[in-house]
């Protein structure tokens, strides 16, 4: 049997986030430039995307390009770049009725990347049978420092008192305020490490790591993921007798 066919489909996770890994190191086992293995990538962005949809889950967030990310050689930022331009697919969207959100820092994303993201984020957003979000230039640190920043100012003003901050203001003040913790994030590539990924929304994430690289990466292998993650008991720090209610 496969993995899809023994899911529990009533015990889909809301929302999954995945760091997307090990581009270079499939294209270079191939003999292939690093960027040839972003490419292939993106293409299984697109294909996961749909996955996802049909799967019902209802917020896939893609850790797409890293504050760290920046520091890589000119050439390959820049052709990771022109691969966004150029794969900022709306029809895919439109089809599938998904909604685009982007977090990170797009201040530092070129120019006309960045319109024809709005654009995209503009024209998907009445739908809602799912939301994709992208995280671009996004790092854990920046947004926390971010938030951090923003909640000083309101305080500084007197708009909040210093008492009001708590888990909830906190979790707000993140960029992504909108969409619920995720239940399963998912590392492709063989790296056991968050590289700044989603470090405050992740504290109660069940992680999921595999060695198969992102351009191999399909349905099946997600599956797998939500299977291993549904066959987990989630105890948020109560016994495994109290959450069974035994
Ligand atoms: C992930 O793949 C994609 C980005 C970070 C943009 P990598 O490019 O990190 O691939 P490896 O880890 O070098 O194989
Ligand atoms: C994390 O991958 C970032 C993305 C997948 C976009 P990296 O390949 O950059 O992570 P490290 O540096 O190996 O930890
Ligand atoms: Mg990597």
């Amino acid at each position: 049997m496969t993995y899809q066919e023994q899911l529990d489909k009533n015990r889909i996770p809301q929302h999954v986030a995945i760091i997307m890994d090990g581009n270079g190191r499939w294209a270079e086992q191939r003999g292939k430039d690093r960027t040839e293995g972003h490419a292939k990538g993106v293409e299984v962005v697109k294909k996961i995307m749909e996955n996802a949809v049909e799967l019902g889950i209802k917020y896939l967030t893609l850790y797409t390009f890293s504050t760290e990310n920046w520091n890589r050689p000119e050439y390959e930022v820049a052709a990771l770049m022109e691969l966004m331009f150029k794969n900022i697919d709306e029809e895919v969207f439109i089809k599938n009725h998904v909604r685009l959100r982007v977090v990170g820092d797009l201040d530092r994303i070129p120019e006309r990347v960045r319109a024809k993201i709005y654009h995209c984020i503009d024209n998907t957003k009445e739908f809602d049978r799912a939301c994709m979000v992208i995280a671009l230039s996004y790092s854990s640190r920046w947004e926390i420092s971010r938030a951090v920043r923003m909640l000083a100012e309101k305080a500084v003003k007197g708009e909040i008192s210093t008492s009001q901050i708590d888990e909830k203001t906190v979790s707000d003040a993140m960029t992504t305020s909108f969409m619920p913790d995720p239940e399963l994030l998912i590392r492709t590539g063989g790296e056991l490490r968050l590289s700044n990924f989603l470090l405050w929304q992740a504290a109660y994430s069940e992680l999921y790591f595999c060695d198969t690289f992102w351009p191999d990466f399909n349905m099946e292998e997600l599956c797998k993921a939500i299977y291993t993650y549904q066959q987990r008991q989630r105890r948020f720090g109560l016994t495994g007798a109290q959450v069974a209610g035994r």
